[in-house]
């Protein structure tokens, strides 16, 4: 998604700060960027197609000194990645960056036309640029003609915004899309994310929707939609300046792949330490529920299946787990005494917001799996459960995903001893072992199989996985790590579906990742397994450690330690992860920032 970097300050190192904010905005996925300050009473902006580097060597040449300016990276939804749809656009009175989606950009395009206005672009941004113009001229105030825009477009946006005859402020506003403020005593920032001025300051402001920001080296005045001012609390971020770089590792995701233990231990400890005592404070009526539904996205999706196996299997509670997109446009069902638990790193997914927003609609009450504190998900739940992933650079999710699966298990633990199934000394004795992953999690990150894996794999142009249950879910995920980060081809099926049409894709030599890791139904994936073999597929298999399987059903075998299904997918992830970073990097794909991906996916 696009990123946004604003700053205004006493001193004119604008041009270096926003490079800066925007080379760690990068892992938000991009193909073009820009920068628009002032010199001299004018502002000047520079474009560029391709990466921020491009950007920085034009900015080399023209020595821009400046203590106010806007920057963009911008990943393209209307109109093709080149200089010309490239942000800032400037219409008029009016320069500004965007991230988001006008949905009745075309009506005001004509709108517009019929005024005099013409466009250069293909850009939606260019015609907010131009109605926000509009507006001014109208209106001659700006927080007027701001207001009116604000009430006017429809869809989702993020806006810093310069006017031309004002080089003291820069102006901001947003709807469904982020935008955090930073202060400090010299310094004002405007950000898609925190990270790009973390390392000026961690003081911060949450712009909420139906407010204006205007943002100047003093300060920060925001104001309602009714011109009103408003107070707002000033927070401080916890994350810590050395998350945001690679600490010695080839990429940020092997680096978050192996923070995975301490993140698990941080995430499990936060709510172990009270005996679920945080769960249970947010949620004192958590048994009533009857029915819970989960819906996300991606790999977050994967993790609500997980979710749905191990509660259905524990807490025989029914689980509906629908992706987002679909879910918010299929008019769910809601039984009394619904829970909908949204899952989400960022916090800021939009097929995902508007799961939350159907919910609430129909007074469903909605539980947060976050990882982003503040992030809008976490602050429009009912009730919200962070991961303490820590931040996540890399687009491919590793650690957020596995602390996802881990707080997820611990719900369906402690909903199976509320519901009987399991007495406090069982409970006990589960919790007890997830105080054992961070070490076994260790030792299979260390294992030296996963080049020897990727070998059978990177220079094929399809790889199929599967598995039952627990491990059909594992596959989901599996394939979605390979494919978004080696371009490679992959589909995961349920293990006994696959005679029923895929099989017919299977040759000789096709990999097939086979996972067994639920002891319950092993047997009959390794029917499935004979199946391909017999086909001329080339088997890996990762299956625990007490599972007997000849040798003569597979070409390779990685073997998974064994633990209390609660936590085996924790574990079994874990190969699927290396197994594709190794892949990938065998490929020479660029890892942390796959093509036509974005980190997250504020639009629809
Ligand atoms: C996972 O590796 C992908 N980057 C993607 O599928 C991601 O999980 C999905 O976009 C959901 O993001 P979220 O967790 O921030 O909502």
């Amino acid at each position: 998604m696009c990123g946004i970097v604003a700053y205004v300050g006493y001193e004119s190192i604008a041009d270096r700060i926003l490079i800066e904010g925007l080379k760690i905005l990068e892992y938000r996925g991009y193909d073009s960027a820009g920068i628009a300050s002032f010199i001299d009473q004018n502002i000047i902006t520079v474009k560029t197609k391709g990466k921020v580097q491009q950007l920085e060597e034009k900015l080399q040449i023209q020595k821009i000194q400046t203590s106010i300016g806007i920057a963009h990276t911008r990943w393209a939804t209307h109109g093709e990645p080149n200089e010309v749809n490239a942000h800032p656009h400037h219409v008029g009175e009016v320069t500004l960056v965007h991230n988001g989606i006008i949905e009745n950009y075309y009506e005001l395009k004509e709108e517009l036309m019929s005024k005099g206005y013409n466009f250069q672009s293909q850009s939606d941004s260019e015609i907010a640029c131009a109605y926000i113009d509009y507006c001014y001229q109208r209106y001659h105030d700006k927080e007027e003609a701001l207001i009116k825009a604000y009430q006017t477009f429809k869809g989702s946006f993020a806006f810093a915004i310069l006017f031309a005859d004002d080089d003291q402020n820069v102006y901001a506003m947003r709807k469904d899309s982020p935008l955090i403020l930073g202060t400090s005593a010299t310094k004002t920032f405007i950000a898609s994310d925190i990270q790009a001025f973390l390392h000026y300051t961690k003081q911060y402001i949450v712009l909420e929707h139906n407010e204006i920001a205007r943002c100047s080296r003093e300060g920060i005045v925001i104001k309602n939609l009714q011109k009103e001012f408003v107070k707002k609390e000033i927070q401080t971020a916890q994350m810590e300046n050395k998350d945001l770089t690679k600490n010695g590792y080839a990429h940020y995701m092997l680096k978050e792949i192996h923070e995975q233990p301490y993140a698990i231990k941080e995430t499990i400890q936060a709510y172990l330490s009270n005996h679920l005592k945080d769960l249970m404070d947010q949620f004192p009526d958590l048994k009533k529920f009857k029915q819970i539904h989960i819906s996300a996205c991606g790999s977050a999706m994967y993790a609500g299946m997980i979710a749905k196996v191990l509660i259905e299997k524990k807490a025989r509670i029914p689980v509906q787990c629908v992706v987002a997109s679909e879910y918010r446009y299929m008019d769910p069902i809601f039984q009394e005494d619904t829970l909908l638990i949204l899952i989400s790193q960022s916090g800021e997914t939009a097929d995902t917001l508007a799961a939350l927003h159907l919910a609430k609609q129909h007074h469903v009450p909605t539980l947060a799996i976050v990882n982003v504190e503040n992030s809008a998900l976490a602050r429009e739940a009912d009730y919200v459960l962070y991961t303490h992933a820590g931040v996540e650079i890399s687009v491919a999710t590793t650690k957020a995903y596995c602390t996802q699966v881990a707080l997820l298990s611990l719900i369906a633990c402690h909903l199976s001893y509320i519901h009987g199934y399991i007495d406090a000394e069982e409970e006990k004795q589960l919790l007890d072992e997830f105080k054992q992953l961070p070490i076994l999690m260790d030792k299979l990150i260390h294992q030296d199989t996963y080049k020897e894996i990727a070998t059978h794999l990177y220079q094929k142009e399809h790889v199929f996985l599967m598995g039952r249950g627990l491990d059909y879910a594992l596959s989901m995920e599996g394939a979605l790590k390979l494919k978004e980060i080696s371009y490679i081809h992959c589909e995961a099926y349920a293990a006994g579906e696959l005679k029923h049409g895929t099989i017919s894709l299977i040759e000789k030599d096709t990999p097939i990742i086979v996972l067994c890791s639920d002891d319950s139904i092993y047997e009959k994936t390794m029917s499935n397994m004979k199946e391909v073999k017999a086909r001329g597929a080339k088997i890996i298999v990762l299956a625990t450690e007490d599972l007997p399987i000849a040798p003569d059903t597979y070409d390779v075998r990685l073997t998974i330690p064994k633990t209390d299904i609660l936590l085996q997918g924790i574990l079994t992830v874990i190969p699927l992860q290396l197994i594709a970073y190794e892949t990938a990097n065998m490929r020479g794909c660029e890892i942390d920032q796959p093509r036509n991906l974005a980190k997250s996916v504020t639009v629809e």
